[in-house]
């Protein structure tokens, strides 16, 4: 049995997509002090491969979060287990998310770090499942809508495997049963 069951996103269309948003973001970004966020673990790679379509200097760091169980997911409790080290005060922040899902994590990480002090924060997520959403967000840069199906790569995980899969891939149902 294979593990995958489809590929819904090819790894060239993911390429493609990349560099399209670095392009946009070095246009819109020239010249300022921008510093991008990667939601640690998931949005790692999509943050690895949009930094180096980018034509102006940035800065990176990485935050980890967990919400408190799945229970209180749905209350958009966020623990940080791993803050950024630097600081965004007066500067441009892009968090960078592989996906946007009921949208509490994003929604909880921009208002904290709104409270630094930052120029602005804005959000880009690889991709966006908006048939799950809970809470209001702005996507300011997305990659792509996918329906409401479990997938796995390109930094998104099933317990905690799968995320070096190169394509973003509907998983077999047969893996969640065995
Ligand atoms: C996933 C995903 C996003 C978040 C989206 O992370 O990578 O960070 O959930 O969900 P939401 O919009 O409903 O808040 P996960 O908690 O699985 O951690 P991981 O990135 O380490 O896999
Ligand atoms: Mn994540
Ligand atoms: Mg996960």
């Amino acid at each position: 049995m294979s593990v995958i069951k489809k590929v819904l996103i090819s790894r060239d269309e993911l390429n493609e997509k990349v560099k399209e948003l670095g392009n946009k973001i070095s246009m819109e970004y020239e010249g300022k002090d921008l510093i991008m966020v990667g939601v640690l673990k998931g949005g790692f790679i999509f943050l690895a491969d949009l930094i180096r379509e980018l034509k102006i200097p940035v800065e990176i760091d990485f935050i980890s979060v967990s919400s408190y169980g799945s229970s209180s997911k749905s209350s958009g409790v966020v623990r940080i287990i791993k803050d950024i080290d630097v600081s965004i005060t007066n500067k441009h922040v892009i968090i960078v998310e592989d996906i946007i899902d009921t949208g509490l994590t994003l929604k909880y990480l921009k208002e904290m770090l709104y409270t630094r002090g930052p120029l602005d924060v804005k959000i880009i997520a690889a991709l966006d499942k908006p048939s799950r959403r809970k809470v209001d967000i702005d996507i300011d840069y997305k990659g792509f809508t996918i329906p409401d199906e479990f997938v796995v790569g390109y930094g998104l995980d099933y317990a905690s495997k799968y995320r070096n899969l190169p394509d973003v891939c509907i998983l077999n149902e047969e893996i969640y049963k065995s």
